[in-house]
């Protein structure tokens, strides 16, 4: 379990590395823990109160999540809001952990003085008993960082000398933040990169509407949905290992570094804000079951990952929250996620997280029925200054349904009254989906030997063909048998 000796060597290899141009190359670090963890956007919760940030660990908690990276900002609540958080995990005492994913899209880092801020926050947390730590060094990640200086001459040396290497924080940090750049040039990163953490690996950025000709030929991207053909062209993406088998690679070409490799998982991602707030209007493909799909993958290659981050707990704006809707929304994000409940992906989270924490998928104790669709057809046409999402023709009009079935059965999907579809279950994970038609509804009834087991609808929710904007967050339902 300990490995402290290990670790303090590998920080030495690495300082020696600049000087020595052997090789050195350590064992991928033993002492890092398998936990799957959820990014948590403080920037959201300058109104939480303690209790707040108890019921949100204890939530993730009982759902298989056994930490928050804390993505911070340049918040003038940061260091009360984080000291909230690691105090209701301090009074909780559940053994949840946390650990700053600095953001580096709002932190400044062109000065000396950024590296200041990140390594005071750091050592103010460092040693509180929440916070994660692999073999006694504090985690600490990042979202970007890839431009910061710190003053010095170029970036790795900026991060070194201001950071990783500092006399306030050298032999004190394990540092696995997500840089946006090529992973092959992870190498120029020695003595900074103990690993790295594959923000972007949650979603298929691989396939975009401007490259569909060569990625997914088959899918004619104009039609609400695609060919048989044309959507298993596109699974091929869609939660696929690629991004990190690159990641991966890239780390092992660091001189010195322990390797550590945290993936990440993602339910779905809308963000719609105009040119005159955020300026971000664009989707990433999360049909295909994503959310399942890249949970699959990721337990399928578990011996390679050794974290993983769900994207994310909170990020209402970009509507990839598995969390509930509290504390604050970015100002405008209320119109594509007030009343998009994502408790449906929260849901299937434990089953998942499990089977990559231990490698053995958790007995199914009970049915399971999750059905998930957007608010409107894809080439609906709203009178919304805005604009439709760039990649918005990659989806496809349809229901998403995933059974976690404790035997065998079947399932019936429908939107409308004409258009049931009946499929076999079969005893573990099954991924089906049914085209949503204008006007309907989600529906979804479960039965076993002509029983019932679990009948869904989604009360409120139309697939309304005459939206008043866009909106291409998905809307979740779901159910267990009793
Ligand atoms: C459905 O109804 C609930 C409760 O009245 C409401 O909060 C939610 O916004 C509605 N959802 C949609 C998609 O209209
Ligand atoms: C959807 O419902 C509206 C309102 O009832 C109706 O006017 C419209 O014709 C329906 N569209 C379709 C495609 O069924």
């Amino acid at each position: 379990m300990h490995f402290r000796s290990l670790l303090i060597s590998a920080g030495l290899l690495a300082a020696a590395a600049f000087t020595n141009a052997a090789p050195t190359k350590v064992a991928r670090q033993s002492g890092v823990p398998k936990i799957v963890v959820a990014h948590h956007i403080v920037g959201l919760t300058a109104s939480f109160t303690i209790d707040d940030w108890k019921s949100d660990i204890q939530l993730a908690q009982a759902n298989g999540i056994d930490g928050f990276a804390l993505n911070v900002g340049n918040d003038p609540f940061t260091s009360t809001q984080t000291d909230l958080a690691f105090q209701a995990a301090e009074q909780l005492n559940s053994g949840f952990k946390l650990f700053f994913s600095f953001d580096m899209s709002s932190l400044p880092c062109t000065t000396a003085d950024g590296g200041a801020t990140l390594r005071s926050l750091t050592n103010q947390f460092a040693s509180r008993t929440p916070q994660l730590t692999v073999d006694g060094k504090a985690f600490v990640s990042t979202f970007a960082g890839e431009s910061c200086t710190f003053g010095a001459a170029d970036v790795p040396t900026g991060w070194r000398t201001q950071f990783t290497q500092h006399p306030d924080t050298v032999g004190k940090v394990h540092f696995v933040p997500s840089f946006f750049i090529d992973p092959a040039t992870f190498n120029t990163f020695t003595g900074v990169l103990d690993g790295a953490f594959n923000f972007n690996s949650g979603w298929p950025l691989a396939i975009s509407e401007a490259n569909a000709a060569q990625t997914v030929p088959d899918a004619d991207l104009t039609a609400a949905t695609f060919s048989a053909q044309g959507e298993t062209e596109l699974q091929k993406f869609i939660g696929a290992f690629d991004p990190d088998t690159s990641f991966i690679n890239g780390l092992a070409g660091v001189q010195g570094s322990a390797q550590t490799y945290m993936a990440a998982a993602a339910p779905w991602f809308f963000t719609h804000f105009g040119a005159d707030t955020f300026n971000k209007n664009f989707v990433f493909d999360g049909d295909e079951h994503l959310w399942v799909s890249r949970w699959e993958t990721l337990v399928a290659n578990r011996d390679k990952v050794n974290l993983v981050e769900i994207c994310t707990w909170n990020d209402f704006g970009e509507s990839h929250y598995i969390g509930p809707q509290h504390g604050d929304l970015p100002p405008g994000s209320d119109a594509w996620v007030d009343g998009f409940d994502h408790s449906g992906f929260l849901s299937l989270t434990n089953f998942f997280a499990t089977q990559f924490k231990t490698g053995t998928a958790p007995a199914i104790s009970q049915d399971q029925l999750v059905l998930w669709a957007r608010p409107h057809p894809k080439n609906a046409t709203p009178n919304d200054p805005v604009g439709p999402p760039k990649d918005f023709q990659l989806f496809q009009d349809k229901m998403w349904a995933v059974v976690l079935a404790t035997a065998d059965g079947s399932l019936t999907l429908s939107s409308t009254d004409s258009d049931a579809q009946t499929f076999p279950i079969t005893a573990g994970v099954n991924k089906l989906s049914l085209p949503i038609q204008p006007n309907g509804s989600l529906h979804g009834v479960l039965t076993r030997n002509g029983q019932t087991v679990i009948d869904l609808q989604a009360g409120n929710f139309t697939f309304n063909p005459n939206p008043s904007a866009f909106n291409y967050n998905a809307f979740t339902v779901h159910a267990t048998s009793q």
